[in-house]
């Protein structure tokens, strides 16, 4: 579609840089540009209504007019709209916020440390698993191990950290430290023979070789997302965490949950960690911590990582790291509103009470004659598109990026996941309603595709 000269749309065209974006085609599709949001629906400038079925990035968990974050970011601009935390200055929406996610973690943490994005907040993570082991005088325990497919960001540690080969790709990523191993992506890596249980045993048991391979004292810690989501929205099997985490305490890594995604109540849990039992050394948090209202997110530890990291700040004079905007009072008010709205509102019970239909409808797509994989936990899933359900096989990404164009076009907004997926993940307030209308268009937009894959002998 060529753009009208002059309009929003060309002037998109001609001014800004789009992330995960084909640049080149950016030029000939132009940009949907929204405009408007209620409830857990969005409109674009041409007056299209669209239902969130991602919640913007996996963030927008409160919907897109809440009131009272409004009037939490307006209120907290009119009595002290920004200040810093360096230099042991403060301010009450911060310290408010950090001591009710203390009262929040599913295993007691010791402190709080706060970023503007899960990017930062995870290349923060690096960064004090780095000041730990020096602290502890072990300068050669530093390498840290994700997983294939996992996504942690896109800064230059947490982008390498993630383990999609696109964000990698031109960028010189990987840095040198950071390893990956196997992920938990059960459909499409168990061996045809497995259980859920004996493939997460395999997996263990690779980590373990990896780590004996490089050295236990050059291992510092072990990343991973509780649910994988740009991965392609995967959930663990059965005992995967359990295994894992009798890797890590074996060879004395910490274990870190990127919780950016799952945390506050997507999985039905206030973490992913409480549904899976997860006993993390470090989370990293961010998105629906503020509902995606303001930018804000927060590494959190416990003593273990804490106690090393404070006498270290004494011993250099100073913790000589941070961020301008890190510990905003704008962010911190609404972050803080935000958690008050989950309790009042008691989101993680109509999480549960809702989930079960989108899990029974998500499931009913399995039966789609193009879904090989139809699986996910709370309010977030997949469908895996394969040729052939028997041999699994999967097509090339143009087909994902073609069901999640037309998921867009029936008037749902869903998202292409490393090209052989497409995932959902709504604001938490969906009602049923909605989710049957999501499902519906859903639906439709499988049949749009599996039409466009015949007539293109594609299968
Ligand atoms: C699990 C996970 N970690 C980290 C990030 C990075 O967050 P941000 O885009 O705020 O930098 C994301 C973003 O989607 C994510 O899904």
């Amino acid at each position: 579609m060529a753009a009208v000269p002059n309009s929003p749309h060309a002037r998109d065209i001609a001014s800004l840089i789009h992330p995960m974006t084909n640049l080149v085609k950016h030029e000939k599709d132009g940009p949907i540009i929204l405009d408007e949001g209620k409830g857990v629906w969005v409109k674009d400038i041409e007056g299209n209504e669209y239902i969130e079925g991602m919640a913007g990035l996996w963030c927008t968990a409160l919907g897109f007019n809440n009131e009272r974050l409004i009037d939490a970011a307006v209120a907290q601009m009119r009595k002290l709209p920004t200040y810093h935390t360096f230099f042991h200055r403060s301010n009450m929406p911060v310290i408010e916020l950090a001591e009710k996610l203390l009262t929040m973690t599913p295993v007691p943490m010791a402190r709080v440390w706060f970023a503007n994005s899960g990017s930062e907040a995870n290349d923060h993570m690096v960064k004090f698993v780095w000041y730990y082991n020096n602290a502890l005088g072990r300068p050669n325990k530093k390498k840290i191990i994700a997983r294939i497919g996992g996504y942690h960001g896109i800064a230059v540690s947490s982008g390498s950290l993630t383990g999609l080969p696109a964000m990698h790709k031109g960028f010189d990523l990987p840095i040198p430290n950071i390893l990956h191993t196997g992920s938990a992506h059960y459909y499409h890596e168990g061996r045809p023979d497995e259980s859920e249980e004996q493939f997460a045993t395999r997996r263990a048991e690779e980590l373990d070789q990896l780590i004996l391979a490089e050295g236990p004292d050059t291992v510092a810690a072990f990343i991973a997302e509780p649910v994988m989501g740009a991965g392609g929205a995967i959930i663990p099997p059965r005992t995967y965490f359990q295994k894992i985490q009798a890797v890590l305490a074996k060879h004395d890594v910490l274990m870190v949950a990127d919780e950016v995604i799952t945390g506050f109540f997507r999985t039905g849990n206030t973490f992913a960690c409480d549904t899976y039992a997860i006993r993390p050394d470090i989370m990293c948090i961010a998105k629906q911590l503020s509902s995606a209202y303001m930018p804000i997110s927060a590494v959190i530890m416990n003593e273990k990582v804490f106690g090393p990291i404070r006498e270290f700040s004494n011993t250099n004079g100073m913790l000589g790291t941070g961020f301008t905007y890190g510990g905003h009072p704008v962010s911190a008010a609404v972050a803080l509103e935000t958690m008050k709205i989950y309790e009042e509102t008691d989101i993680g019970a109509h999480v549960r009470k809702v989930a079960p239909l989108a899990q029974e409808r998500l499931r009913a797509l399995g039966e789609h004659p193009l879904v090989g994989d139809a699986s996910g936990v709370g309010l977030i899933g997949s469908v895996e598109l394969v040729k052939d359900k028997a041999t699994k096989q999967n097509f090339d990404p143009s087909v994902a990026n073609f069901l999640a164009d037309a998921c867009t076009r029936r008037g749902v907004m869903l998202r292409a996941c490393a090209g052989i997926r497409v995932a959902f993940c709504p604001p938490l307030i969906i009602e049923p309603e909605e989710i049957d209308m999501l499902f519906d268009r859903w639906q439709l937009a499988l049949d749009d595709t599996l039409e466009h894959v015949r007539e293109n002998g594609l299968m």
